[in-house]
């Protein structure tokens, strides 16, 4: 990999980044550690998060919620879209690693495992299926991430915030108060999130799952707020019902993946009922 390539695309894989994420929340880490991984991340990480929070300001996010809103660049049904997901081959990566599509059965199946709702193992099965804005040339920055708020000030709590310095925003005063161009408990349906799988993926599937689902879905990246405790000024009740549920997500979505091959085509018939269930046989990405 060239030195120009690292610095478009500086992942890896966009594995890589859930691994920095799992590893940044390894409950076996000790807790002086946080702070110190920045030390030890690979750096084409740092490269990845500096690249991220230069170029997500609230412009861009309202560009892309614009552009992909409309819902009109493909119509698929879900087990397609778990397909098309799983064409996202990297070449970098070691020829052992699991299936993008193996991975979501293992979520799927951790969840279905430990007696949660079916829509809460539905939503383990989709929920990273926004990653398809990979295969439309969208770059890792604008694809993974933790989230964050964008149009108000940073939470120090951010990942990295020391890179919020070089984000255009930071020179926008009205940007930069606490509440920015938001009241203060509008509710997060009101505030615009950093661009990525997670609010792309909510837009498509947010008429078909109950509130708790979407909320899992459109918050599982958004570590300041669902873990962090940041921006509360900004949430309200609705926020703090969908919480616990957001955080009861996150365990599947941070540690359920294993080495362990999940059997695609054993599997299939239970998930392709499942999803029927919830959803039509097409939806418009
Ligand atoms: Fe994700």
């Amino acid at each position: 990999m060239s030195t120009e390539s690292l610095a478009i695309q500086p992942l890896t894989s966009l594995d890589e980044w859930d691994d920095h994420v799992r590893d940044r929340y390894d409950p076996n880490k000790p807790k002086d550690a946080f702070r110190q991984y920045t030390d030890t991340t690979r750096p084409g990480v740092r490269e990845f998060y500096r690249q991220n929070h230069t170029q997500q300001t609230l412009a861009f996010v309202l560009a892309k919620k614009k552009e992909y809103g409309t819902l009109d660049r493909r119509r698929m049904g879900i087990w397609e879209a778990l397909e098309y997901l799983n064409t996202l081959v990297d070449e970098s990566d070691p020829d052992t690693d699991l299936s993008q599509i193996e991975h979501c059965l293992q979520t799927a199946e951790a969840i279905r495992a430990a007696g949660e709702p079916d829509w809460m193992v539905l939503t383990g099965l989709i929920h990273d299926l926004g990653k398809v804005l990979c295969l439309w040339d969208e770059p890792q920055w604008a694809v993974v991430g933790d989230t964050f708020p964008v149009g108000c000030a940073w939470s120090p709590k951010i990942v990295y915030p020391e890179f919020f310095a070089q984000n255009p925003d930071h020179e926008v005063a009205a940007y930069q108060t606490e509440n920015g161009i938001y009241e203060a408990h509008c509710g997060l349906d009101h505030v615009h999130l950093s661009w990525g799988h997670d609010e792309y993926l909510s837009m498509v599937v947010r008429d078909y799952l109950p509130a708790e689902a979407v909320a899992m879905i459109r918050y599982h990246s958004c570590y300041p707020w669902h873990r962090e405790g940041a921006y509360a000024h900004l949430t309200n009740a609705h926020d703090a019902q969908m919480l616990p549920w957001v955080q009861r997500f996150n365990p599947f979505d941070l540690y359920t993946k294993s080495s362990s091959r999940p059997d695609v085509a054993q599997l299939r018939p239970y998930y392709e009922e499942l999803i029927a269930k919830y959803f039509p046989a097409e939806l418009r990405w």
